[in-house]
């Protein structure tokens, strides 16, 4: 009885289109984006040097939201990266970063 009362309620709310499918496909791409813009700013401004100097951290699609919180830490809270004072990031590309780091927060 009680699963029936569920599912009724789950029919009700999905007909009444406070849930559909196309809400959460919305959500993911719009996630994928954010997540595609920042990764062309790691691989543009962190990667060449990570490349050589600290290939435990390449950024790749696949590990950079594993790295995140050490991506914030260093960036933003210890601004110890990107390291060398010629490559310091442009303020649309730290925006870019930081609309990335808080859509993992607030997903
Ligand atoms: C010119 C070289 C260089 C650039 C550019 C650079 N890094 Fe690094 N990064 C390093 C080196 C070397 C280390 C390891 C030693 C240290 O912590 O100083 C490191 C360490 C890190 C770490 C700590 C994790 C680890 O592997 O130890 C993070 C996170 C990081 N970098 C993120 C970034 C991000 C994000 C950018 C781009 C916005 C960036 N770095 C750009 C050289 C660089």
């Amino acid at each position: 009885m009680r699963q029936l009362v569920v599912i009724v309620m789950l029919l009700f709310t999905y007909w009444n289109g406070k849930i559909d499918s196309s809400t959460y496909i919305g959500v993911i791409e719009h996630q994928d984006s954010l997540k595609v813009n920042a990764f062309i700013v790691l691989k543009n401004h962190c990667n060449s040097c990570h490349k050589i100097k600290r290939k435990a951290s390449v950024f790749t699609l696949k590990n950079m939201t594993r790295y995140s919180n050490a991506i914030n830490q260093q960036v933003f809270i210890k601004r110890r990266m990107p390291k060398g004072r010629t490559n310091r990031l442009a303020k649309t590309q730290e925006e870019t970063l930081k609309i990335w780091l808080s859509s993992l927060k607030n997903p």
